[in-house]
This record gives C-alpha cells, sequence and structure tokens, in this order.
C-alpha cells in the first residue's frame, strides 16, 4: 500500500476511510466510559443491547423492502431479502446466552443504574413487530390474487414454487420472534426470575404470554388442515404423494 492509499479521501472524522465510513469514532463513544460503569460487566451489557439494536434495524428495513417486492410481484428478490432479515435475526437471539454469563448478584448493580429503561421500548424490536402485520397483508393479497387458498398453496407447492418459498420465509420470521421471546425469557428468569417485575413493572410472566402470540396464525393452522386432509385421504384410499 503506497502513502497515498493511506490518505482519507472521505469527508468526515477519523483517521482512515475506513473509519470514516463506519463512523467508527462516534460509534465506539457509544458506551459508558470505565470510569462511569457501575459494574465491569456493564461494557458487555451495553454491546450487546446496541448490537442487537443495529441488527433489528438493519432487519426491519430488510422486511420493507421484501414488502415492497411482494407488492410489485417481484418474488425471487423478496425471498431474497426475507432470507437476509432471517439471517440477521439469529444473531440477537444468539447474543443473549452473552447475558448469561453474569451472576444474578452483579447483574443487580447493573439493572440500578438503567432507572425505567425496559426491553419494551426497543425501537429495534417495536420496527420488527411493526412491518410483521403489513408484510403479511402483501403476502396474502397476493395469495388472494392468484386465486388460491392457503392450502392450495401448500398442496400446488411446485406450480407456485416462488410464492410458497415467501409463506415459509414468513414462517421463518414468525418463529424467530418465537424463538427471540423464548431465549429472552429463559435470560429473564435466569438472571432475574420468573416471579418478579420488570423495570417497566411488567411481570416477567407476561413475557411468556407474548411469547405464545404468533405473528401469521394461518400460516401454522394451515398445517392442521393438510394432516386433516391427508387422514381423510388416506381414509378413504385417495391418499396422494403429497
Ligand atoms: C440481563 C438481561 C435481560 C433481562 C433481565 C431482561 C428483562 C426483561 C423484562 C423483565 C422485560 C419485561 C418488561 C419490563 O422491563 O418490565 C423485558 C422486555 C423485553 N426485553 Fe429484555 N431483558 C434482558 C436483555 C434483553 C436484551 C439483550 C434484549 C435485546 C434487544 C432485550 C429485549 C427485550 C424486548 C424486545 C422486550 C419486550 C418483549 C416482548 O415484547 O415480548 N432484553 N426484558
Amino acid at each position: 500500500m503506497t502513502d497515498d492509499m493511506r490518505t482519507p479521501i472521505l469527508p468526515g472524522k477519523g483517521a482512515s476511510d475506513y473509519e470514516r465510513y463506519l463512523r467508527t469514532d462516534e460509534l465506539l463513544e457509544l458506551q459508558k466510559p470505565a470510569e462511569e460503569m457501575l459494574h465491569p460487566d456493564e461494557l458487555t451489557f451495553q454491546v450487546t443491547h446496541q448490537a442487537s439494536e443495529l441488527l433489528m434495524k438493519g432487519a426491519a428495513w430488510e422486511l420493507d423492502r421484501a414488502r415492497h417486492c411482494i407488492l410489485e410481484g417481484d418474488y425471487k428478490n423478496a425471498a431474497r431479502l426475507l432470507r437476509r432479515a432471517n439471517k440477521m435475526l439469529v444473531h440477537p437471539l444468539r447474543m443473549l446466552a452473552l447475558l448469561e454469563t453474569i451472576t444474578p448478584y452483579e447483574y443487580h448493580v447493573i439493572r440500578a443504574g438503567l432507572g425505567h429503561g425496559s426491553g419494551l421500548d426497543s425501537p429495534g424490536f417495536l420496527a420488527l413487530l411493526h412491518i410483521a402485520p403489513r408484510l403479511g397483508e402483501a403476502f396474502f393479497e397476493q395469495v388472494k390474487k392468484a386465486g388460491l387458498t392457503l392450502e392450495n398453496l401448500y398442496r400446488r407447492h411446485r406450480e407456485f414454487f416462488e410464492l410458497h418459498e415467501i409463506a415459509e420465509e414468513l414462517l421463518d420470521y414468525d418463529e424467530n420472534i418465537q424463538l427471540f421471546r423464548y431465549g429472552h425469557l429463559k435470560l429473564a428468569q435466569r438472571i432475574i426470575g420468573g416471579g418478579v417485575v420488570g423495570t417497566m413493572g411488567t411481570p416477567v410472566e407476561v413475557l411468556k404470554q407474548r411469547m405464545e402470540f404468533p405473528l401469521y396464525r394461518a400460516l401454522w393452522d394451515v398445517r392442521n388442515e393438510i394432516t386433516t386432509h391427508v387422514n381423510a385421504e388416506n381414509a378413504t384410499g385417495h391418499g396422494g404423494v403429497y
């Protein structure tokens, strides 16, 4: 690399174009300095939350792009973007395990500095919940336009391959949200306990109830319908190859 190549050409703060483009100066100042921390584990607590917020923001962005693609009938790109969003969402779930390494007593030292701070106000998670029904509407509209019921789509999945792919990616999305909620409930139970209230006064028990709400109930229910059909077809000796 010549000296010339090391000279930044992008505008902004930072010694190199890498730091300028990614705005690492600002990014790395977003955590409490050591002297303000209530406990050294606070850095892990902050970066885990911040990294999750970034990935949830990224996922919600891709989900909205996918929604536009679905509305335009561009199912190939919709499936690609949904796949990307789903891959992003795997990480907030995995990162919860990092916080399981904080001991309950030490967590309470950090918690004392959280004020009314609560995951209920997570912009990333709220964005994911906000986009979900609008994304579902776009998909179900296309199923209807194709003159199909959901059961038809699953029965004729080879013929409507791309729309079926979208259905499965939406189911993955729903499952990822449920898995996050389950993992997060287990984290809350092991750190603060399942029988207490959170920093916003919400009982941990409520997290359990939320976990059981699917985003796209129809996509889960259609499995029951399929099994009932197959059982009925088998009973009459008209079982198919599905
Ligand atoms: C030590 C770790 C954690 C504990 C003890 C904990 C505890 C809680 C509790 C008790 C609630 C219920 C609301 C309230 O605060 O009163 C809640 C909600 C929530 N938390 Fe956490 N949390 C932790 C880490 C995280 C992390 C890393 C994230 C990732 C962004 C997160 C995201 C959320 C979300 C999205 C909600 C709303 C849940 C929903 O709508 O189902 N939490 N958390």
